[in-house]
């Protein structure tokens, strides 16, 4: 019996999942949300509401301060052109114009580039990082931003 129970034992260490590194990201995307939950961002500038956005149905897009701050003052210097570090910008996919958010979309730029995190209805991050599936897409942005221009 207890050698059975020391095979046991050993089979269900082996069978333990390696201790890899954590996702470093994980913890910061779930700071982000929380962050533009406590501003909150549906104080901040509601940007664009349109369809048939690739987030929803519909989308709503609110920028922040450092957003706003920068729309208002030109950049002298393409060659350095982007937007501010700290600018926040969220998405929220939604069902119908006025409808329930069904996922939500968060960028948020630091002086190397931008973190990106999306998360489900409950608020449960899928998707995050600062090199992602979001960040091929929006390469097409003016610095990754789809909906806005930079100033000029
Ligand atoms: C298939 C292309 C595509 C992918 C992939 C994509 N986006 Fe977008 N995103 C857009 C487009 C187009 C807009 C412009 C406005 C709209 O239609 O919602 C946008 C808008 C946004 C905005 C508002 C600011 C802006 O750029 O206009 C945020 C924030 C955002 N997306 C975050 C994300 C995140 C986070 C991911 C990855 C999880 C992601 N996006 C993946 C196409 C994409």
């Amino acid at each position: 019996m207890v050698r059975i129970l020391l095979a046991c034992a050993a089979l269900c260490t082996a069978c333990d999942p390696p201790a890899g590194p954590a996702d470093p990201w994980a913890p910061a995307a779930v700071r982000l949300r929380a962050s533009v939950e406590a501003a909150p961002y549906d104080a901040w500038t509601l940007h664009v509401l349109e369809a048939e956005s690739p987030h929803g149905p519909w989308s709503a897009i609110y920028t922040d301060a450092r957003i706003d701050a920068a729309e208002a003052a030109p950049v002298t210097d393409p060659a350095t052109a982007q937007w501010p570090a700290g600018a926040t910008i969220v998405a929220e996919g939604r069902d119908a114009e006025d409808g329930d958010v069904v996922s939500l979309q968060i960028m948020r730029r630091d002086r190397s580039g931008w973190l990106w995190a999306q998360y489900d209805a409950d608020g449960e991050p899928t998707l995050y990082g600062t090199d992602t599936a979001c960040s091929h897409c929006h390469a097409a942005g003016d610095d990754y931003v789809r909906s806005l221009d930079l100033p000029r």
